[in-house]
């Protein structure tokens, strides 16, 4: 099994390095090629990643990246040179990503735990609000402007949505489309249309459609009502950082993107390159672990997921933890931890 290791930036190399030594651990046959694209880099020679590096990517049955940006470089250049290039170039559809309340974190909520806080988001990954079409016009005059579009395809959009649907027909039956078609004219009308069409598809599937607005609120207030999130690429992104903190913290987050025409896979923790803890060994690496027991699975291993996930979740429960989750270990005791556990 060939694997894809974009370490990226920041806190990315010291995440995907813990996820790895699990991995390595299991001996289950994963072959690494380091690639070293990101903001270093940039420096280096003007571009994000190499001219070929979709082509490579390719060439792999999956991707473990860590996260790309730095303070030392435009984040729309980091991130459309990399992340962004990459969801829309490999064509990774959709984006999942769970969130669960593991026992032994520390929950934000009040009165809440792991039976509270248990959902799957499914993000649309490649069109949207981040299709980037758009331009700029009178720079630096008072009649400077600046437009971006929006863009649904019928496509884009019921590919995601049926996805979502079938994630919900084999858990709780329930799917809440996140929309806001109240004020949008066009775009979210027509999502809101895709989910009705594509409902008729899955009887045996209840869907909702919330306003975001409302959805964010009902995500604090009542977690525990929702189960299967379905949303556009804005609010996929938004609403999963409001669950990662739900969930313990942005570093207990995981994702994988994925597409539907048999491309590898990318799986990446849902947070940052976090400038403000890098090189310290503050970060968790729990998120980078949880997206590698997600990358197994996309390549056929799920036993091997099944331990990797049962590890982590003891040491969750049992500690060591780092210093988000209340504790004093560093990004490499959990990584032992898990690998001790497994
Ligand atoms: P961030 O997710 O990096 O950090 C937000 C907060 O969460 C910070 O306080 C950080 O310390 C904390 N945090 C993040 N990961 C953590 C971990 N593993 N353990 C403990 N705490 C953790 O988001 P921010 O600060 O908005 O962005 C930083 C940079 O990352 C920017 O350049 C941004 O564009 C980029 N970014 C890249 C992404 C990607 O590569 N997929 C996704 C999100 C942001
Ligand atoms: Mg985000």
């Amino acid at each position: 099994m060939k694997v894809a290791v974009l370490a990226g930036d920041g806190v990315g190399p010291e995440v995907v390095a813990e996820a790895r030594k699990v991995l390595d651990t299991l001996q289950c046959g994963i072959e690494w090629t380091e690639l070293p694209w990101g903001s270093a880099y940039w420096h280096e020679h003007g571009s994000m990643m190499a001219p070929d590096a979709i082509p490579i990517l390719r060439g792999h049955d999956a991707i473990l990246m860590g996260a790309v940006g730095d303070p030392s470089v435009p984040d729309p250049e980091s991130l459309w040179g990399h992340i962004l290039k990459i969801r829309q170039e490999l064509d990774l559809a959709v984006n999942v990503r769970p969130a669960r309340l593991l026992p032994g974190v520390p929950c934000p909520l009040a009165g809440r735990g792991p039976e509270d806080i248990d959902m799957v988001f499914v993000r649309e990954n490649t069109e949207g609000e981040y299709a980037g079409i758009g331009g700029r016009a009178h720079r630096g005059h008072p009649t400077e402007v600046a437009v971006e579009s929006l863009v649904f395809t019928r496509a884009g959009c019921e590919r995601v949505i049926r996805y979502a649907f079938g994630l919900a027909a084999g858990r709780d039956g329930v799917l809440t489309s996140a929309t806001k078609s109240n004020a949008s004219r066009y775009a979210y009308p027509f999502w809101d249309e895709i989910v009705e069409e594509v409902a008729g598809e899955f009887s045996e599937v209840r869907v909702e459609r919330v306003l975001v607005d409302a959805l964010c609120a009902r995500l604090v207030a009542n977690p525990a009502s929702v189960d299967v999130v379905v949303a556009s690429n804005l609010f996929g992104d938004i609403l999963t950082d409001l669950a990662a903190a739900l969930q313990g913290g942005m570093g207990m987050a995981a994702s994988a993107n994925l597409g539907l025409d048999g491309q590898p896979g990318l799986f990446e923790p849902v947070h940052g390159s976090a400038p403000d803890i890098a090189g310290r060994g503050l970060a968790n690496p729990s998120g980078a672990i949880w997206s590698a027991v997600l990358m197994l699975e996309h390549l056929g291993l799920s036993p091997h997921a099944a331990r990797v996930m049962r590890a982590l979740e003891a040491v969750c429960a049992n500690g060591p933890r780092t210093r988000d989750l209340g504790g004093s270990a560093t990004t490499g005791d959990v990584g032992d931890a898990v690998v001790a556990a497994l």
